[in-house]
């Protein structure tokens, strides 16, 4: 049975199983810590439009949806169907201002049907429409070649000044120890440039190199404006206040 937040069912449990959430506490639990830092860290306001890359089921959507204010708004994406049909039927229904979109990429394991080549995928918005951006455990199940796009992709939907709060893991010292966890057997080989990459079931697991992804970051016209490491290699948080797992980049699109 679904349980209420606010004026919204969350969604089933088989639902949150697919982005990995551990039950209806953490679902709300994460929403509210990232509406959170979007606030602290990229300064979002009530009349910014939001694009969120890889929304899943609605996680953050509905912790923002008591935030955002015509004209400002959202709009997600995912490749997985039945999340975005969920987020439709759940928030988009009374919520006009908020607006999914399923991104029907050719993807065999989470959306073996689908009609585009990733590299094709156009994000769901206008160029430098956007003034804020989150993708939360997205960028970590991505191979290189699609991330550099969707970095290029989120430069283009950026406002001059805009920015996002992106995740990943990163490749330092603890990370590197981390990810030695993964089965070896599993770990797929990639390019020189592109991150490591493992998999389990239907998800791709991708670690970077912190210079690396600092080239791909700028190569698509984006400046790093901030780090700040999570706890998902077992490293202490730099503050104790500012609890999450994965490691957080801020990138902004230039002004110029
Ligand atoms: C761990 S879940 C996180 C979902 C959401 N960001 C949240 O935090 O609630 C990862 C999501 O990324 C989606 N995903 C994976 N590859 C994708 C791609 N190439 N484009 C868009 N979404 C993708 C999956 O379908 C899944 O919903």
């Amino acid at each position: 049975m679904a349980a209420e937040n606010g004026t919204f069912d969350l969604p089933p449990a088989g639902h949150l199983q697919w982005i990995g959430s551990t039950g209806p506490d953490q679902f709300k639990r994460v929403g509210h810590r990232y509406r959170e830092l979007l606030v602290e860290d990229t300064e979002l306001e009530p009349h910014h439009m939001v694009l969120d890359i890889g929304c899943g089921t609605g996680r953050i959507a509905i912790a923002l949806a008591d935030l955002l204010r015509p004209p400002g708004g959202y709009v997600g994406f995912d490749v997985w169907r039945e999340g975005i049909e969920w987020c439709r039927r759940n928030i988009a229904a009374r919520r006009p201002e908020f607006t999914f979109v399923h991104a029907d990429i050719d993807e065999p394991h989470l959306n073996p049907r689908g009609r585009v080549p990733v590299g094709a995928w156009r994000f769901p918005a206008a160029d430098a429409s956007i003034d804020r951006a989150l993708s939360l455990s997205v960028f970590t199940h991505l191979d290189g070649p699609t991330a550099r796009h969707y970095l290029a992709e989120l430069a283009r939907v950026l406002k001059p000044g805009g920015r996002g709060l992106l995740t990943f893991f990163l490749l330092d010292a603890a990370g590197t120890a981390r990810v030695a966890d993964w089965p070896s057997g599993r770990t797929l080989l990639a390019g020189p440039r592109d991150p490591l990459l493992t998999r389990f079931g239907k998800d791709l697991f991708a670690a970077w190199d912190p210079d690396q992804l600092d080239g791909a970051v700028a190569a698509a016209g984006l400046v790093v404006g901030g780090r700040e490491p999570g706890d998902w290699c077992g490293r202490p948080l730099v503050r104790a206040d500012r609890p999450h797992h994965q490691d957080h980049l801020i990138v902004t699109r230039p002004l110029a």
